[in-house]
């Protein structure tokens, strides 16, 4: 099963991902701290692209709270259809599309892109073309946030990169879930988005990753980023 497989397989019936419409809150600090530094005037028609959107839930808070015109894109086709059923805003394109593909999007046309927990999932020739396309859409005074799973503390992370290893480096192929995922210590992170854009706030955190009924514990990093041409 590839991680495409995977994804269309768990929105028919969910043991990891959420289904809720409710936004992702370290998602909601980091709009928080647009707002408070005076980033970004949310409240100018900006555009929003969410990659890996899942079923909407942060597409639809930016669009719903600051009329953002928002491009959600992710390759389940499942999660696509639900975010289109939930309800239809003209504001926002839903659209199945692979993240790791070049982006039909002009160049400095977006003001905020978001990549909640999906590009963890995207091999190292997909990442560089996604890397390339961030880069290539933001504006000079957009911004970015990255969710993604942390090296650093995360024993359950490194037992599997060791014990269960995807190909690639810092992989693994999670053994319930069957889905290759990648996992960041920070300097790697760092070395990695600095070649394209500026990282410019990196916070870990602890937090849960649900299976089914169990719980696992796992890091994350929240990643503030700027485009390197501001
Ligand atoms: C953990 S879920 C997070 C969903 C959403 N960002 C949220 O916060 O609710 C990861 C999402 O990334 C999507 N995804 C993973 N790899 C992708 C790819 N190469 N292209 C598009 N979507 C992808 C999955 O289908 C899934 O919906």
């Amino acid at each position: 099963m590839n991680n495409q497989q995977f994804w269309e397989q768990e929105y028919k019936k969910s043991q990891l991902v959420t289904q809720s419409h409710k936004p992702q809150k370290d998602f909601l600090r980091f709009i928080k701290w647009i707002k408070n530094n005076k980033h970004i005037n949310l409240y100018s028609g900006i555009t929003v692209l969410d990659l890996g959107c899942g079923v909407g839930r942060n597409s639809f808070y930016m669009a719903d709270n600051y009329d953002a015109k928002v491009h959600g894109w992710d390759f389940s086709s499942d999660a696509i259809e639900k975010a289109q059923k939930f309800h239809s805003h003209e504001l926002i394109n839903f659209q199945m599309r692979d993240i790791g593909e070049k982006f039909p999007l002009g160049d400095n046309s977006v003001d905020i892109i978001l990549d909640v927990t999906a590009s963890n999932a995207l091999n190292e020739k997909q990442r560089s073309i996604y890397l390339k396309e961030c880069a290539r859409v933001l504006k000079p005074s957009g911004f970015m946030y990255v969710r993604t799973l942390a090296k650093e503390g995360d024993k359950n992370a490194q037992k599997m990169v060791k014990e269960f290893p995807g190909g690639e480096y810092d992989t693994y192929m999670h053994p319930q879930l069957n889905v290759t995922e990648r996992i960041f210590s920070g300097p790697d992170f760092k070395e990695l988005y600095n070649q394209y854009l500026e990282v410019v706030r990196m916070e870990r955190k602890t937090g849960y990753q649900a299976f089914g009924k169990q719980r696992y514990k796992r890091n994350y990093w929240n990643i503030y980023i700027k485009n390197k041409n501001a």
